[in-house]
């Protein structure tokens, strides 16, 4: 880590957050929107390409599969040359700690007549990548790997079939991953997802989908052209989820958000926070790229405790560590269940959480799918980890600004992930 990079963080409690935030721009629409352009049949131009850490990594992969990709005054322009355009890596692709790099680009790889390895630090090591494994071979793609995790040895040469595969876990990820592979394969892939999971992926390449009952198909024909394309990044709902949460909970403070991504698939959190007695407003929404965008305002109110599970869990699975905070300040008791995808993101978030909030004075039970948070907390204050976990360490940071005492989070650094303003919007906003 860069050695001038701040990595410890003491927040102290804010007497009211007022102000208008410059979120990043959405992460899972960033490494798409680079990757369709790798793959675009000409020039395509991304205008907001985040510097977050995530996003980056997948540019640094692409640069090393050979794709020239320039900056220019509106963000970044990227000379696609199909879907045949890549070339051999000289080096292992590092993923970093991003869990969308590897995976999708995973399903890129696994058609190339090339062989790649893609590696990423301990914590992405640490998580599952047979969920993607299982799909990729049964298309007759080859691997070895550790045991089920990373380093990724993808053998190269090996033809793709196209196959209908029905998604054991709601995972966009593991989604995105097929659906790529099945631009490479013979014949016509299909995916079928009974949870709904973000669907940047289908929208943003205009896949044909129907859905029939709880079942959405989505289909590729191997060999279909990308268009190139001028992207659009919207912010980060994800990003702005932080602060919906801290302008809800710290007294006297009106926040702006303006530009927020809301495609449904994601927003589900705005549904959950006002259900809680947030009060926040969508003003002006448009579509950007394809996307629904909105500028949205959050004031401060009292919030209530909530009964959340079932199929909402996978629109909400980024937010959950800061629905955490919001549930512990709130009267009543909050219940989170069908949430065992926590426990393998960048770090184990239902332990995490948990641990970080009973550290500054919250009572929260781990359960084997979620928490349950008895709601009515004074933070005391105190130190806690971030795990290496972006979300982690800025969840904890919002706990912060309501707390009676300073909370200092250790690996507070790792919020440039997905959000390396973050600590500076907290001191703008205070
Ligand atoms: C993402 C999908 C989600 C999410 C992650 C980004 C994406 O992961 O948690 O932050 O961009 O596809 P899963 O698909 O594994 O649930």
């Amino acid at each position: 880590m860069d050695p001038r990079i701040e990595d410890i963080r003491t927040i102290q409690r804010s007497r009211g957050l007022l102000g208008t935030v410059a979120l990043p721009a959405d992460k899972s629409i960033a490494h798409r929107a680079a990757l369709f352009s790798a793959l675009g049949s000409g020039v395509s131009h991304i205008v907001g390409f985040p510097d977050s850490a995530d996003p980056q990594s997948t540019l640094a992969c692409l640069r090393q599969l050979g794709l020239r990709i320039e900056t220019d005054d509106a963000g970044l322009v990227v000379y696609g040359e199909g879907l045949s355009g890549l070339s051999s890596a000289l080096q292992d692709l590092d993923c970093g700690n991003s869990g969308t790099t590897m995976r999708l680009l995973a399903g890129i790889l696994a058609g190339q007549s090339f062989s790649s390895t893609l590696i990423g630090d301990a914590s992405l090591s640490a998580r599952p990548m047979g969920r993607i494994m299982d799909p990729l071979a049964q298309m007759g793609a080859h691997f070895d790997s550790n045991g089920g995790r990373a380093p990724l040895r993808i053998s190269g040469g090996h033809p793709l079939k196209g196959i209908e595969y029905a998604l054991p876990i709601a995972s966009a990820q593991v989604k995105s991953c097929v659906l790529l592979a099945g631009f490479f394969a013979e014949g016509t892939t299909t995916v079928i997802e009974t949870t709904p999971s973000r669907d940047h992926t289908e929208r943003m390449l205009g896949l044909s989908n129907f859905t029939v009952g709880t079942q959405k198909h989505i289909f590729v024909d191997g060999g279909r052209t990308i268009e190139p394309r001028l992207w659009s990044i919207p912010a980060d709902f994800s990003a702005a989820a932080f602060f919906l949460v801290a302008g809800s909970i710290v007294p006297d403070s009106v926040i702006h958000l303006p530009r927020v991504g809301l495609n449904p698939s994601r927003t589900g959190f705005i549904d959950i926070l006002r259900a809680m007695g947030a009060n926040i407003s969508i003003e002006k929404e448009r579509l950007v790229s394809g996307e629904p965008i909105a500028d949205l305002t959050v004031r401060s109110a009292p919030l209530f405790g909530i009964q959340v599970g079932g199929d909402i869990i996978a629109n909400i699975i980024d937010e959950i560590p800061i629905l955490a905070v919001a549930a512990s300040v709130a009267e009543g008791e909050t219940v989170i269940r069908d949430a065992t995808e926590l426990r393998h993101k960048e770090t184990d978030r239902i332990s995490a959480m948990a641990t970080g909030l009973n550290a500054i004075g919250a009572t929260v039970t781990e359960q084997e799918d979620g928490l349950t948070i008895l709601g009515n907390a004074k933070f005391t204050g105190g130190t806690v980890e971030s795990h290496h976990d972006h979300r982690i360490a800025m969840a904890m940071g919002v706990a912060g600004l309501v707390s009676s005492k300073p909370v200092t989070i250790h690996g507070a650094s790792v919020a440039s992930v997905s959000f390396p303003s973050f600590w500076e919007a907290i001191d703008e906003l205070s």
